[in-house]
Formats: structure tokens, sequence, C-alpha cells
């Protein structure tokens, strides 16, 4: 079904706001009864709709796949606020940014074993959207959702981990496509990119780092970042 002809045009929305859960760049995220099921439901006021529906787009055309979270059918959409829903599985671990943040806060590190594994499910994921010509371009933490909540200081086996936020993906369509313009969190660059390789091509990326701003250097072994 395509994402066009799942728009439900209402100022009443069918489901229930529980709590909010997130917010990016892009739009507000909550958790929200639908259909009897607790789901999120991801908002973005917008005057652009067709832009708008992108990420409903993307995440349609890998949904299914390993490590990708799960898009539903059905997208609202209130034209007196200017306001798309759509709705998603509901990660109940939030996002591996607070994960970063508490080893931050702790000074302590990931394990060689964990950092493996959270690599090893990105990379699936990725491999899984480039296999169907999808480039996510914005890879951080923030964007990587827990099955379950998660203390990686005191339990060793990482959770299943689900690649989200599908905002600024694009959908390469024709081969020899270039893409050139800037995408992606700034401070969250391949540090290649930045420093070794300026002109390097723009969707080489970089899955994640324990602290925000890459070092100008290579890393140091505390502040490994690894690149795809
Ligand atoms: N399906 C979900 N389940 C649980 N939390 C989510 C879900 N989707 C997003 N979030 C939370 O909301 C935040 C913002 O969502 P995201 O899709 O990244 O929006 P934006 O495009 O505004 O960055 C995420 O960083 C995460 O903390
Ligand atoms: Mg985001």
């Amino acid at each position: 079904m395509s994402t066009e002809s799942q728009i439900h045009k209402t100022d009443r929305p069918t489901f229930k706001i529980l709590k909010w859960i997130g917010a990016g760049g892009f739009g507000n995220v909550f958790k929200v009864l639908r259909n009897d099921k607790i789901v999120a439901c991801k908002q973005i006021e917008t005057d652009n709709l067709d832009f708008a529906l992108d990420e409903h787009r993307h995440m349609t055309l890998v949904r299914g796949g390993p490590h990708i979270a799960a898009v539903h059918d059905g997208i609202e959409w209130n034209a007196k606020t200017k306001t798309l829903s759509f709705f998603m599985d509901y990660y109940k671990g939030k996002d591996l940014n607070r994960q970063v943040e508490m080893l931050r806060a702790t000074g302590e590190r990931f394990t060689e074993f964990q950092i493996i594994d959270i690599a090893y499910q990105i990379a699936v994921a990725l491999e899984h959207c480039h296999g169907r010509n999808l480039l996510h371009q914005d890879m951080k933490p923030m964007n990587i959702l827990l099955s379950e909540a998660w203390d990686p200081t005191t339990q060793g086996a990482v959770p299943h981990l689900f690649l989200a936020d599908f905002g600024i993906a694009s959908h390469v369509q024709t081969i020899g496509t270039r893409l050139t313009g800037r995408r992606g969190t700034p401070g969250y660059e391949a540090p290649v990119k930045k420093t070794l390789f300026p002109h390097f091509p723009r969707n080489h990326v970089l899955i994640f780092s324990t602290r925000k701003s890459v070092p100008p250097s290579l890393p140091s072994p505390r502040n490994q970042t690894y690149t795809l």
C-alpha cells in the first residue's frame, strides 16, 4: 500500500497520547494508545506534507528488515494544525544516547564485546537499507532504539537494537547519482571526512562515538570511533 493512500485526513486524532517520549530536529514522539495497543507516534508539524511523508515512505521501504524500527500502516493528517502523525512499534529501552551519557558521566566505557555487538547490529540494519538503495544519513546514538532498558555497566549483553529516524534518508533510484547536499548532524560526521579527507563522499558515515565531538586527529584508544 502506498504511503499516500494511507493518509486519513482528520482533526480528531484516533489515538490517545499517554506521554511525550522524545524530540529531535524534525518532530515529537509520543507513547500513545492506538487500537488498544501501545505504540509510538511521531508527529511532524509542516507546511510541506509531501516532504514530511518521506520518512514513512523510507521506513516502509525497509520494513521487516533486521534491526529496523517497524513502521505501521495508517497516517493521520490534521490540516488545521498542519500536523502529520504516523506510528511505529514502541521501543521501551529508549535510545542508545542514554547509555553513552551514562558511561560518560561515570567515566566508564562499553566493553569490547558490547561495542562489537552494537556495531554488528547496526551494520546488519544498514546492509538491509543499502540493499534497498536507501541511505540513512543520520547515524547517531539518538536514532538507535533499544528493545529493553539497559545498564551497560551491570548488564553485559546488549539488547536488540533498532535503527530509527529515516527523516533525512535518501532513496537513491538512479545508478551514478551523486549525493552532494549536506546531511546528518554536526558532530557525528566521520572524522576522516572532516580531517584527513575533507572531500570524501558525503555518505561516508560515523556509526557512533562514545563522545559527541570527534577529536580532530586520529582517535585515542579512550575515544575510539567506528566508521563503516
Ligand atoms: N519508536 C520509538 N520508541 C521509543 N522511543 C522513540 C521511538 N521513536 C523515537 N523515539 C525517541 O524519540 C526521539 C526522537 O525521535 P526521532 O525519530 O529521532 O525524531 P527526530 O527526527 O525529531 O530526531 C528518539 O531519539 C528517541 O529517544
Ligand atoms: Mg532523531
